[in-house]
């Protein structure tokens, strides 16, 4: 592990920003202090920001380097090191890898094939050799609305490093896709359904739901329990949908759909989650509530890149700007996600944590640029 010093930084502590100097030792952050080093060989960030590395809790990027067009399956091992490498490349040092765990396999049509026991399988047998560049958990994606969640969810044990379970429900016509027509658009944009046959779809999903839904609802909640991993609500919209969640014992809400969700998550203490591409393109791609007004309204905790990598740090200094307070806006995409998810050894420049760094050159109006990155006190950007 190389021992190394950031000088003439400027240091997003939890509460201030301070102009100084952050050494690291054995891989973790040995000390803060005002001002410039005089130590030889101390790295001038040329008055650039130095945050801690981003936590991010759900990404499906892996899903798009394994399938980079429809029908081609990369080489699994190749599409990991791609997606750890971008990840790094954008200032992410800690991913919680989202898989949908809950296939559907009697509509051949709009079918979803089980995959996450297999890849996360490959995941974990490419973090033991000791190749990837950041730290990767696993997030599983418990789908409510399908046919093998609970056989899916069986072949997971507490040694598969799974932090995050979160249970969605994409049911047509509630939550994120209360609206139909916005389903409709996706459903047929992704598999070219003629009109008879997405009513069909629409058909038979609402059936498996009332068949098996409240029975997924409670494996995914045991599944939580059994693996020790922070149970999280999905696409939550109305206040008895959030207390449902909170009776479940849920501490991280992904995407609620309204400020109603929004501000009754915050009264049950459950963390809000929203998307970073939600931030940056004014509104959600669904029609949901926008991250911005969330924002306003102070019931915004969490940044999540959602499915572009890229988007979590841009996002986070759209933040910035919005609260006029760059290390509140920097809080959502560190110590915050790290609280959520129970990550007690990063997630803040503080003494003692694991050296996860991420250089970054702001000159606002242009895009935030990331000049370098370590994890655990190891360069990999
Ligand atoms: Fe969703």
């Amino acid at each position: 592990m190389t021992d190394f010093i950031l000088t003439n930084a400027q240091l997003v502590l939890p509460d201030e920003v301070i102009d100084g100097t952050l050494t690291v030792r054995d891989g973790r952050i040995a000390a803060i202090d005002p001002g410039p080093s005089r130590v030889a060989g101390a790295i001038d960030c040329d008055g650039d920001l130095v945050i801690p590395g981003l936590i991010e809790l759900h990404t499906d990027n892996l899903e798009r380097h394994i399938q980079p067009r429809p029908k081609v399956d990369w080489p699994h091992t190749a599409a990991i090191l791609a997606h750890d490498g971008e990840l790094a490349s954008v200032g992410i040092t800690t991913v919680f890898d989202a898989m949908r765990i809950g296939s559907v396999v009697s509509n051949t049509r709009t079918d979803y094939r089980a995959y996450a026991r297999a890849l996360a399988s490959e995941l974990l047998e490419v973090r033991a050799r000791n190749v990837l560049r950041i730290s990767h958990f696993l997030h599983l994606r418990a789908e409510i609305c399908s046919e093998t969640l609970i056989d899916e969810l069986a072949q997971f044990g507490p040694e598969d490093r799974v932090g995050l379970v979160s249970i969605m429900d994409h049911t047509p016509g509630q939550r994120q896709f209360r609206d139909i027509s916005k389903l409709k658009d996706y459903i047929v944009g992704k598999h070219g359904l003629t009109d008879a046959e997405f009513e069909d779809h629409v058909a038979t999903q609402v059936a498996t739901r009332d068949r098996l839904g409240d029975r997924h609802e409670a494996a995914a909640v045991e599944t939580a329990h059994r693996l020790g991993a922070v149970l999280a609500s999905h696409d939550d919209t109305t206040a008895e949908q959030v207390a449902v969640s909170a009776g479940h014992g849920v501490r991280l809400a992904e995407f609620p759909t309204t400020l109603e969700a929004a501000r009754a998550c915050q009264e049950h203490g459950i963390a809000v989650m929203m998307g970073g591409p939600n931030v940056i393109r004014g509104g959600s791609h669904s029609g949901n509530v926008a991250a911005h007004e969330l924002a306003g309204d102070g019931c915004l905790d969490i940044l999540s890149s959602d499915y572009v990598p890229g988007s979590l740090m841009t996002a986070a200094f759209a933040l910035a700007d919005i609260w006029g307070d760059v290390p509140r806006a920097i809080t959502t995409v560190t110590r915050a996600p790290a609280q959520a998810a129970s990550l007690t050894d990063r997630g803040a420049l503080e003494f003692g944590l694991h050296a996860d760094l991420v250089r970054v050159h702001r000159a606002p109006p242009h895009t935030p640029v990331v000049r370098g990155v370590w994890a655990h006190g190891r360069q990999v950007g």
